[in-house]
């Protein structure tokens, strides 16, 4: 700004000022200018200012129908009109239907849910039943992996800059993690074996009593940045864990309700049974809902041995809101559409690595797509600026994308499940010519 010119007060400067002066200064904002919102429509968000974008980050991977869905729009109003909230003291009709449709879609035997209202409560609802019904109190989790934000939460987690305040929760032990564009054992998938599942052996012979509760992990890692592990690293790993009489938690918080495509949950596509899932973000379209599904046995662990209550977590609107939100899922056949765009996606982010060597690596499943940016594709160095000129050369053109990862290098592309081939055709063009501009910088 010229030294002396009196700034123009737009709704964007108005929101930014009070966000600067009444909200802790730790909020993450994304983009050098942060980008206050006004409204959406499917795949669409406006800016206070009236400018749209193509989102292709879905509030974090939750707006998984499309923003403000008519009829989950309709479902949570008709429901607000009627009952607000009761708490679970007393049974509610929306509450009973949503656990019995997740009994049917869930995987296995997973058939009785416990809800509550985000993904780090059912997470700590899952560690919690784990340790009851095993009578263990040890845990394994997964580096690179992200559970939330609550002390058990931050300690299941293994990045650095999301274990905030040095919290540690003890009992929790952290394995290698199946990322194979950095192997942490320095090998090659297939040749490797997939050695490095053995590792979770090794940390519950090496660092627990012998005996633990569970191990806990998401089928593809989402903060981590989109880490897809290789085909038979979850048979391998489970039928460890059984052996040391733990149970397998997945967090299912990014993967589930179609996300990966053709399947309901991330983890079928590795033909294992969770004995506990837990899911959040996409299961109400952005209403505040998760949910914790286990076996009817295993739930048993917890009867009768004291008392827990959530307040918010049986809350009839977000209930009508995730059964509107699964009704147009199998409606328009979700999983499926997923499977078909999310191909499309990945095959034009692959073609887009092939004109730039600052794409490091393109995987995930479905509509759960990562780029890693490097500076260098023999070194692997993490192309942190880069990325942050990537953030706003697509804001700039009305595409807004997410990032992860531990070194913040991951570009996470994850639209809503809705997101049509000309929707992904669009983001392609601008990837192309934003990527050109990234480039041209390096
Ligand atoms: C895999 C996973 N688990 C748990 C959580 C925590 O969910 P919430 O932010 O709703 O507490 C997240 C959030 O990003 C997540 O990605």
């Amino acid at each position: 700004m010229t030294p002396g010119k009196k700034r123009k007060m737009t709704k964007t400067t108005e929101i930014l000022e009070k966000q600067k002066k009444y909200l802790w200064s730790n909020h993450i904002l994304y983009y050098t200018e942060p980008l206050p919102l006004e409204r959406g429509e499917g795949m669409t968000v406006w800016d206070v200012e009236g400018k749209p974008y193509l989102d292709f980050f879905g509030g974090i991977l939750t707006t998984s129908v499309g923003h403000n869905h008519p009829e989950v729009v309709e479902a949570a109003q008709e429901q607000t009109a009627k009952l607000i909230h009761s708490s679970t003291l007393y049974p509610h009709e929306n509450h009973v239907n949503l656990a019995e449709k997740l009994a049917e879609i869930a995987p296995g035997d997973l058939q009785v849910s416990y809800f509550t209202p985000s993904g780090t409560d059912a997470d700590e609802t899952a560690v919690l039943l784990a340790k009851m019904a095993t009578g263990q109190q040890e845990i394994v989790a997964l580096r690179h992996g992200y559970s939330g934000r609550s002390a058990v939460g931050m300690s299941l987690t293994a990045h650095s800059p999301w274990r905030i305040g040095g919290t540690q929760v003890l009992g929790i032990k952290h394995a290698l993690n199946p990322y194979c564009y950095r192997c942490p054992l320095k090998m090659t998938y297939p040749s490797c074996d997939v050695a490095c599942a053995q590792d979770v052996e090794d940390v519950i012979r090496t660092t627990t009593s012998g005996r633990i509760a569970a191990f806990i992990a998401e089928p593809i890692q989402g903060v981590g940045g989109f880490i897809t592990p290789p085909p038979g690293y979850f048979k391998i790993v489970t039928e460890i864990v059984r052996q040391y009489g733990g149970l397998f938690i997945c967090d299912e918080v990014q993967t589930g309700f179609g996300r990966t495509g053709d399947k309901w949950f991330g983890i079928e596509h590795w033909d294992v049974e969770p004995d506990i899932m837990t899911m959040a973000k996409g299961i109400a379209n952005g209403f505040p809902l998760a949910n914790t599904i286990t076996t009817a046995e295993i739930a048993e662990g917890m009867a009768g041995k004291g008392l827990t209550i959530s307040t918010f977590g049986g809350n009839p609107v977000s209930m009508a809101a995730s059964l509107a939100t699964i009704d147009v899922m199998e409606k328009e056949n979700l999983p499926e559409h997923v499977a078909v765009v999310g191909k499309q996606l990945i095959d034009g982010l692959k073609k887009l690595q092939e004109k730039y060597p600052v794409i490091g690596d393109v995987r995930g499943k479905g509509l759960m797509v990562g780029i890693e940016m490097v500076t260098n594709r023999e070194t692997k160095e993490p192309a942190g600026t880069a990325v942050n000129h990537l953030f706003e050369e697509t804001r700039q053109m009305g595409l807004l994308i997410g990032k992860g990862g531990l070194y913040g290098n991951v570009i996470r592309v994850a639209p809503p499940l809705v997101a049509t081939k000309e929707d992904v055709d669009k983001a392609l063009e601008i990837f192309d010519i934003a990527f050109a501009r990234v480039q041209e910088e390096m």
